[in-house]
């Protein structure tokens, strides 16, 4: 895969122009949805000739329909193997923007610009494009990373709260699977005001953790399994609550997610107690906890057993034995899954 440049800037309007100079293309187009277009299109300095392409928001939306739309304007407009796009807008414009990108004429360049946290440290980084089949998420796409990835803090001023710790979810799971001083670096950013000149760093800090990852195993055959800490149960509490019509944010199912794996973790593995308990501590003040009962854990169970990174019908968890010490393609029997979903209830 196509290595790919991962730029921090304050200006990200004079970064695009530098950048959109360095990058030969005939043609430009940029990719926003209907929230991004009013709120960061004009945070950037787009030259005249740039074909704004904007799509409704959501993730609903992130389907073939959508995509659709935005291969009829690329072509209706003139776009040719040699013109470059730029994705502006939170996981759902990057993941399609990218996937056009990487299908339009068999592939065009292109540049991402997260504007939600959990873009900038997951979503946007790391090459994964693609598009929902109905309720399937991502299940159709490919790998096909952008040219340059913009990073920039200017963005999350007018991020609410709750997204903002759905993406710092993401930065808890990277922290877990890096090194310590990453951790407790992590462990003091300070939720009741969060402050985005400590919080710049820190995302690189986390993107950095991510992209060494990927570069060692690109398409998951092996150690990118370590970025699915906390995944499988936290994908089974995100569907669970989009059945029950109560949608969560998906940071904060992972973040209930990576609670009960560190348990597994420490029932498995060995992780610490102490690690597990500063973990939960955090997580309980940021993310409280999950309204579920002994009811639904048939429910959780079977939804984890449908998880794709599975083979068959055994649970795959990815596991550690302490900060770092990443255990990839861990099963637990079912008594020790229920042990797990006691441990996060009762917490
Ligand atoms: N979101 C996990 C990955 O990119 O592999």
């Amino acid at each position: 895969m196509k290595p790919q440049r991962i730029i921090s800037t304050e200006q990200p309007d004079a970064m695009l122009a530098q950048l959109l100079g360095e990058i030969d293309h005939d043609r430009l187009f940029v990719l926003a949805d209907e929230n991004t277009a009013t709120h960061c299109i004009p945070l950037l300095r787009l030259p005249q000739e740039a074909h704004l392409i904007t799509i409704e928001a959501g993730d609903e939306n992130k389907h073939i329909e959508t995509l659709t739309h935005v291969w009829e304007e690329l072509s209706s407009h003139g776009a040719t193997r040699h013109s470059l796009m730029v994705n502006v807008g939170g996981g759902m414009v990057t993941d399609l923007g990218g996937f056009a990108a990487a299908t339009y004429k068999r592939g065009i360049h292109y540049i991402n610009v997260p504007t939600t946290l959990l873009a900038m440290v997951d979503a946007a980084v790391g090459g994964k494009t693609g598009i929902n089949l109905h309720a399937l998420k991502n299940e159709i796409g490919a790998f096909y990373p952008a040219d340059v990835v913009m990073v920039s803090a200017t963005f999350l001023g007018t991020l609410d709260a709750g997204n903002l710790a759905s993406g710092f979810a993401e930065m808890l799971k990277h922290g877990l699977i890096s090194n310590a001083d990453h951790w407790s670096r992590l462990m003091s950013f300070d939720f009741e005001k969060p402050q985005l000149d400590i919080l710049q760093p820190l995302i690189m800090e986390s993107i950095q953790t991510k992209e060494e990852i990927v570069k060692q195993d690109p398409t998951e055959q092996h150690i990118r399994k370590a970025l699915n800490l906390g995944h499988t149960l936290g994908h089974a509490f995100e569907t669970m609550a989009m059945r029950r019509g109560t949608p969560c944010l998906h940071g904060y199912a992972v973040a209930w997610g990576l609670i009960g794996e560190l348990y597994l973790s420490h029932l498995r593995e060995g992780f610490p107690t102490d690690t597990l308990r500063q973990a939960l501590q955090y997580i309980k003040e940021v993310y409280s906890i999950p309204d579920f009962g002994c009811k639904q854990y048939d429910e959780l169970y079977e939804l984890m057993q449908h998880d794709k990174k599975n083979r068959g019908t055994e649970i795959h968890f990815t596991l550690l034995g302490g900060i770092g010490d990443i255990h990839i393609d861990r099963t637990a029997t079912k008594e020790e899954i229920f042990e797990m979903l006691d441990f996060v209830r009762e917490c």
